[in-house]
């Protein structure tokens, strides 16, 4: 999967009115691009219906932000990779870090999400990423590979799936404080070798994209766009105002 991705994370940013404004004035200021369909917008579940509405003769891909792990069945509260498929939702994002660290989502409950995602026909976003302390104490690399593997673990791949692998530092989500791009392209490539390792070299060449998420801002993108190695953004908190996410597509995709 070589096509540049940028991916939108709404999180629990906007309600129902609020996200279908932000989709029609996207839809409105991506009009003539040729990258549209290089863009993902991930509002809440709610809001997927009517974010897709809003979009409508677009070419924007539409996310949901998580998803579960069985198809259907006595769970209360739990949403379908099914359903999500029906609102029209291309793509998931699982295992973001706030779901593992207020949810306490296991490595070994996301794979099971990715399976079932690959199964429907949904494209796996999967995030990793270290905490601070593991940062600090320079378990960046061990972090990454444990969590790389368990994620991904009994994942039989057909030649037709893709999966997008997010790297986001925790420490870096929120706040500002981006990664060095340079380090970006370090990490992304330890990432392809790891997968390399799970599955095979080819696999990781076609089946993966390698992306980065943690403070892309319309200020520091530019940095990250000189590298072909990173394969796209995944965006929070500058995903949730026109400007700013418009010269990020534009700055990077273009
Ligand atoms: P941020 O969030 O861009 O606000 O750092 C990224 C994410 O959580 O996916």
């Amino acid at each position: 999967m070589r096509t540049k991705l940028v991916i939108a994370n709404w999180k629990m940013n906007l309600d129902i009115s609020e996200s279908v404004q932000l989709a029609k004035k996207l839809k409105l200021s991506f009009l003539k691009k040729l990258w549209q369909d290089q863009v993902v917008i991930c509002p809440d579940f709610l809001s997927l219906s009517s974010v897709y509405q809003a979009l409508n003769k677009t070419k924007i891909r539409l996310g949901a932000q998580n998803c579960f792990w069985q198809e259907v069945g006595a769970y209360t509260g739990e949403i379908s990779p099914k359903n999500l498929k029906q609102v029209k939702a291309d793509f998931v994002i699982l295992g973001h870090s706030e779901r593992r660290y207020y949810f306490k989502e296991k490595n070994e409950e996301i794979a099971l999400k990715v399976d079932l995602a690959l199964k429907t026909n949904i494209k796996p976003i999967v995030c990793v990423g270290e905490a601070l302390t593991d940062h600090q104490k320079g378990r960046t690399l061990s972090t990454l590979k444990k969590q790389v593997k368990q994620s991904l673990q009994g994942i039989k791949l057909k030649s037709k799936d893709k999966i997008v692998l997010a790297y986001e530092p925790v420490w870096a989500i929120g706040n500002g404080k981006n990664l060095d791009p340079k380090e970006v392209v370090k990490i992304l490539s330890f990432l392809k070798a790891e997968i390399a390792k799970v599955f095979s070299s080819t696999k990781a060449e076609n089946n993966f994209s390698f992306i980065y998420g943690g403070s892309v801002s319309a200020e520091n993108v530019k940095d990250f766009a000189k590298f072909k190695e990173i394969q796209g953004l995944l965006v929070g908190s500058s995903s949730l105002k026109l400007r700013n996410f418009s010269k990020i597509c534009n700055d990077f995709l273009s």
